[in-house]
């Protein structure tokens, strides 16, 4: 593995310049807080921005705050100006991707020059980067800022691993399909290796949009995008558990309970800290602690609820209005309900050090953790973590929205619809009087597991899933014919006498079409088709799954052999159709009413009737429902094949029946036997040229179109380099 490098927007540290003096704070967010944990440790550099505008920075200070993030950090800077961030931070990131994501499209804006923008700046980053980065390292890029990324990198380092995490949710397609450049971002993401999500569903929601938008499909989680394939797949991030666990044991931390314990006494303390977010529900919060306080008055004066709310992004309207509003409705609650000797809620909007939130989670009774969307939130984990269960007696409650990804793993807490704002309040007081033996009974499992799948086996786990992927791919590039390969090849045709060309005709030689009736054959391959033939030393056989009348009507002036219907006919340069097997067609009387009747029930799909198959195509219908209908329809006709001598054969969104002996192996064969070949060269894209390649002799070249498993012993990379290959072997291009 080559070295190890992380992208972010943000950086882990935050700079600030006065005069000369640069100094650095920790980043908050879970992003930052997460990674920091675990970089150094992976001896990993880490590329983002510093958060500082880099318009007024002149060149010594820029080189001083290089080595101030080199030397102490291991990171590197991003230069940001003021320009950049408000159209591509304050801008797309912040005012379009995170809204939509999290389902406010109450105040997602689409704009073009923002959109601009963020390609700009992503671009941006990756030039930055490339200039460091060799194509044999492994790049971790993270989260919604920088979508474009991947592909971005990908283009200049087509070698290097490249893994990608996104921090938030994905929402489902009915959100995503909103965003205008959604071609364009899931392109973009794409160009990743890898790419993680926190959770199952949003993982089925990337996949969702992928099927939907690109047209790709995935074999469990893997998506053939024409010649790469990503892994996509769900890891639920963690946190640094023993640093958390162990930090309540701090003097600092025990300093800072002291000066908690004496602002608000023995009372009972419900704890919120996030970033100030509308999507953090602060204000809807707000509003069932108020319900608590009027609902369950014996508990006035017993409990007070600490909130800190980190400032965050306050250059966006939505979040400044947010402000506003949150000062106003914690100035109501205290005013309605607050007494000389006691305030009901303590708000802080400020970050607070290390120690101070060590001391506030461990203070705690309660944390409340109500997000009205979350991609995870690792302020829950962290809580969990400071718990003291090693001693008898309370060890508090976690109470957290359904809506936060981190809610799929701590399922022994209690669970509340952060829009009910009467259950919310409701678990308050549940929580309060829950016994300590059900405390325990719900924090301890919820320890273990974070102990287990802690921020080192996250990050450990994504790398090495990255590591397996690129080990595949390898092997797969292994097989690419380019350089040595493609050389040894060209030099055997020239030297041979008898050559056999079998050469699939769609998604090989032409690009799939999604009307497979205007894949009609264009000039360039019917220019190649013609160099083969006029060759007297070659002989050309098309294999396709189309009909004979389409074939003699594209092919017929060549001088060529065909296959047709998958191996249901051939024919031999200059001779008449003839049918591999004497073919029985019963069975179709039997199975087209039950195929009709998927159809009907399938909008979008329609039933083909060829000489010897029925074919249910489905190119056209709503992905999600074909996928249904399409596992039904299988299960179906298996039951009913089984005694029958057919096979259910999957092409590219098409189900087709058929007798098993027609395929284009056995049809292939009789080509193969007529002659002794000492060039055989056969090419195909799909699932039924595997047939062809299994019964070519030892020492053919079976060329498998696209980098995906295969049991051909070369690849080329899609339809454009098929052409490219044999221009270049049949001299038509130097
Ligand atoms: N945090 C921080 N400074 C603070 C308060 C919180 O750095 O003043 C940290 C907190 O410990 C947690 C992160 O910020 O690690 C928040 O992550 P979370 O996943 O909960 O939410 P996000 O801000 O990423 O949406
Ligand atoms: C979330 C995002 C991170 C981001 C963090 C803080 O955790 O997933 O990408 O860094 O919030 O937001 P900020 O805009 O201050 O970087």
């Amino acid at each position: 593995m080559g070295r190890l490098f992380i992208i972010s927007n943000r950086l882990p540290v935050t700079l600030s310049v006065e005069g000369d003096k640069i100094s650095a704070t920790a980043s908050s967010g879970g992003l930052a807080t997460g990674l920091s944990s675990f970089y150094k440790d992976a001896g990993g550099l880490w590329f983002g921005w510093p958060g500082i505008s880099f318009d007024d920075v002149d060149a010594e200070t820029g080189r001083k705050i290089e080595e101030l993030l080199i030397n102490e950090h291991q990171c590197g800077a991003v230069k940001l100006t003021e320009e950049d961030l408000e159209n591509y931070y304050y801008g797309f990131s912040n005012k379009t991707i995170w809204p939509l994501s999290h389902y406010f499209t109450n105040h997602t804006v689409f704009d073009n020059d923002l959109w601009k923008a963020y390609k700009r700046v992503n671009q941006k980053f990756c030039d930055t980067v490339v200039e460091e980065i060799g194509d044999d390292d492994v790049i971790w890029v993270n989260d919604y800022q920088l979508m474009l990324l991947p592909n971005m990198l990908r283009q200049k380092l087509p070698h290097a691993s490249i893994g990608y995490f996104h921090h938030i949710p994905f929402p489902s397609f009915e959100l995503f399909r909103l965003m205008p450049w959604r071609r364009e971002i899931l392109q973009g993401l794409l160009g990743a290796d890898l790419i993680g999500f926190h959770t199952y569903d949003y993982v089925r929601h990337f996949l969702s949009s992928v099927r939907r938008i690109l047209g790709y499909e995935n074999i469990l989680g893997t998506v053939s995008s024409g010649y790469r394939t990503t892994k996509v797949d769900a890891f639920p991030m963690g946190i640094d558990y023993e640093k958390f666990h162990k930090a309540t044991k701090m003097p600092e931390v025990k300093h800072e309970l002291d000066k908690i314990w004496q602002q608000v006494g023995d009372r009972k303390i419900v704890v919120s800290i996030d970033r100030q977010d509308y999507t953090k529900g602060i204000k809807d919060r707000l509003e069932a602690f108020h319900i608590f306080l009027h609902r369950y008055p014996e508990y006035k004066e017993k409990v007070s609820l600490i909130m800190v709310t980190v400032p965050s992004r306050s250059q966006v309207p939505s979040y400044a209005d947010l402000k506003s509003e949150i000062d106003e409705l914690v100035g109501k609650i205290n005013g309605e309900h607050g007494t000389l000797g006691w305030m009901p809620i303590w708000y802080h909007f400020r970050s607070v050090p290390f120690p101070m939130l060590i001391a506030l989670y461990s203070f705690a009774d309660i944390a409340l953790v109500t997000p009205l969307r979350d991609g995870m939130n690792l302020v829950a984990k962290e809580f969990i973590a400071t718990r003291p269960t090693e001693r008898d007696g309370d060890v508090g409650v976690l109470i957290i929205s359904e809506m936060a990804g981190a809610e799929k793993e701590l399922g022994e807490a209690v669970i509340v619809n952060p829009f009910d704002h009467d259950s919310v309040a409701d678990s308050i007081a549940r929580a309060l009087r829950m016994p300590a033996e059900e405390q325990r009974r719900r924090i301890i499992p919820m320890q273990e597991r974070l102990k287990r799948y802690d921020i080192t086996k996250w990050a450990g786990d994504f790398l090495q899933t990255l590591e397996d992927i690129k080990s595949q791919q390898n092997r797969l590039y292994s097989k690419k014919l380019s350089g040595r390969l493609r050389q040894d090849m060209f030099e055997r045709y020239g030297k041979s006498s008898k050559r056999l060309f079998l050469l699939d005709y769609d998604g090989s030689l032409k690009h799939l079409e999604d009307n497979p009736m205007q894949a009609t054959p264009d000039d360039e391959v019917l220019e190649i088709l013609s160099a083969i033939t006029s060759d007297e030393k070659n002989e050309l056989v098309i294999v396709s799954g189309r009909d004979r009348a389409t074939l003699d009507e594209w092919f017929g002036n060549l001088q060529a052999g065909m296959i047709a219907n998958h191996g249901a006919w051939l024919k031999h340069k200059g001779q008449e159709w003839e049918m591999l097997e004497p073919l029985d067609n019963e069975w179709m009387k039997n199975l087209r009413p039950i195929m009709q009747l998927y159809v009907d029930r399938t909008p979008g799909a329609e039933l083909e009737e060829k000489e010897f198959s029925l074919v249910f195509h489905y190119r056209r219908a709503v992905p999600e429902m074909a996928h249904v209908r399409v596992s039904e329809l299988k299960d179906d006709l298996r039951t009913m094949t089984t005694s029958l001598n057919l096979g259910i054969l999957e092409g590219s969104k098409v189900i087709e029946i058929k007798n098993t002996n027609i395929n284009k192996g056995n049809s292939g064969l009789r080509f193969i036997n007529k002659a002794e070949w000492d060039f055989v060269m056969a090419v195909g894209d799909d699932w039924t040229d595997e047939d062809m390649f299994t019964v070519l002799p030892g020492n053919s070249y079976s060329i498998k179109v696209g980098l995906v498993p295969s049991t051909a012993k070369y690849h080329l990379n899609d339809v454009d380099a098929v052409r490219d290959f044999l221009k270049n072997l049949l001299g038509l291009k130097s």
